[in-house]
């Protein structure tokens, strides 16, 4: 039987059962869903593109997947060299690996081997935010703050090795006087921490943190698995603050097939790149630069550009404030908007018992956590589809 992410087995509800799914729209065999937090956030296009279909199709023919260990072929390559074209500055090394956790854990041992290659093997720890996390393997959970999510890590007792601060500029600079000469690298997702509680934050923490990474020597990286292409109303945060190291993930490949990349700028590629064969990164996922990822990578990218996504998800935060801004209930504690995700936090997260039903009756999917009820919608989103997600949400604290 399948074991199911996230749920006590016990008493897990039943799962609601998907047979069909198009565009923004999931169907069961007795009801049509829109998907309102697009699969996980990744499924940026909707479901069953004809394009995005074609592209794992067309190469399928060809073939489905080689290793990229003494092997290489042209999807991996020509989206290498897309991403190194559309993402800014020299990000310009991309490693593939099959999911955003892998992604981190080798932007992690990028980090850490980057000081290790130097000679260097103090710099051991890593700065991270609060509430922050960045997947469920073992370096992500010690890097990331969720004790919801992570909690088996108390069996290890104390975190040696990674540090958790607020988004505060203050501190921020605390924890580069302190740990400077420790840190290998600082992690963060950018803008929006995501599983954390869609906790959204000002541009002005990460400009502070590049120039603290600069004077300190530190390595700045961005987990943009989520945030990435437009989820916060820029095509990426890279573009407004430039990290050393880039991870995408979810959306890289419109949601069709997991997959991920770690992009390295010249200084971190550089720090590998020597005659000694130790300075290789030693990493190799059976599964990475897998070609039909990469071809329906390429397809999304493509109508990414194409059909001008960053204006649509302008559109849907718009829309958001329109529906979201006024509505007020002494339930809730906030509610933040930002790019195509908006949250509505509650105090008591029985607030929400019940909601994923209701919605489910009104013709939306939709799946609350903790104190956090959110849409991350599919940009391909109609503005009547859009404005049914948050009547929905509207409507329950109204009965
Ligand atoms: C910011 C961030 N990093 C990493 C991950 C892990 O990605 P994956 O589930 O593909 O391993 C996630 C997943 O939600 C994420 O939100």
């Amino acid at each position: 039987m399948i074991w199911y992410p996230y749920e006590q087995m016990k008493h897990m509800k039943q799962p609601y059962k998907i047979v069909d799914a198009n565009g923004v729209y999931l169907y069961t065999k007795d009801q049509k869903l829109i998907d309102s937090v697009s699969s996980w956030w990744c499924m940026i296009h909707g479901y069953k593109h004809p394009e995005l279909t074609a592209a794992i199709k067309e190469q399928a023919d060809h073939f489905s997947h080689v290793m990229l260990g003494g092997l290489t072929h042209e999807p991996a390559e020509r989206l290498a060299q897309k991403l190194q074209d559309i993402l800014p500055g020299d990000l310009n090394y991309c490693f593939f690996s099959d999911s955003g956790s892998v992604a981190v854990e080798v932007a992690l041992k990028m980090a850490l081997q980057y000081y290790m290659n130097r000679g260097d093997k103090k710099r051991t720890k890593v700065l991270a935010l609060t509430h922050a996390y960045h997947g469920d393997t073992f370096k992500t959970m010690e890097v990331g703050d969720d004790e919801d999510y992570h909690f088996v890590l108390e069996a290890y007792g104390p975190k040696q090795n990674a540090i958790n601060i607020p988004t505060e500029i203050s501190a921020l600079e605390k924890a580069f006087h302190q740990y400077h000469a420790e840190l290998n690298c600082f992690i963060v997702e950018p803008l929006l921490q995501g599983a954390g509680g869609m906790r959204m934050y000002d541009i002005s923490f990460l400009k502070r943190a590049r120039e603290l990474c600069d004077q300190y020597g530190v390595l700045l990286i961005f987990d943009e698995v989520a945030t990435g292409f437009g989820r916060t109303g820029n095509r990426f945060v890279a573009d407004l603050v430039q990290p050393d190291i880039l991870v995408l993930g979810k959306a890289l490949v419109g949601g069709y097939i997991g997959h991920a990349a770690t992009v390295a700028n010249q200084k971190v590629f550089d720090g590998f790149y020597s005659d000694d064969d130790r300075h290789a990164l030693m990493h190799g996922p059976t599964f990475m630069g897998n070609a039909l990822a990469c071809s329906v990578a390429l397809k999304s990218i493509e109508i990414f550009e194409r059909e001008h996504y960053m204006e649509k998800i302008k559109k849907i935060e718009a829309i958001s404030h329109r529906e979201l801004d006024d509505f007020h209930d002494e339930r809730i504690k906030e509610i933040r908007i930002m790019g195509g995700c908006a949250c509505i936090e509650v105090y008591d997260p029985a607030v929400l018992e019940g909601y994923q039903e209701f919605a489910y009756k009104h013709g939306v999917f939709s799946r609350p956590f903790l104190s956090y009820l959110y849409s991350m919608v599919p940009y391909i989103i109609t503005e009547e589809e859009l404005v049914q997600v948050f009547s929905t949400m509207k409507a329950w604290f109204q009965q």
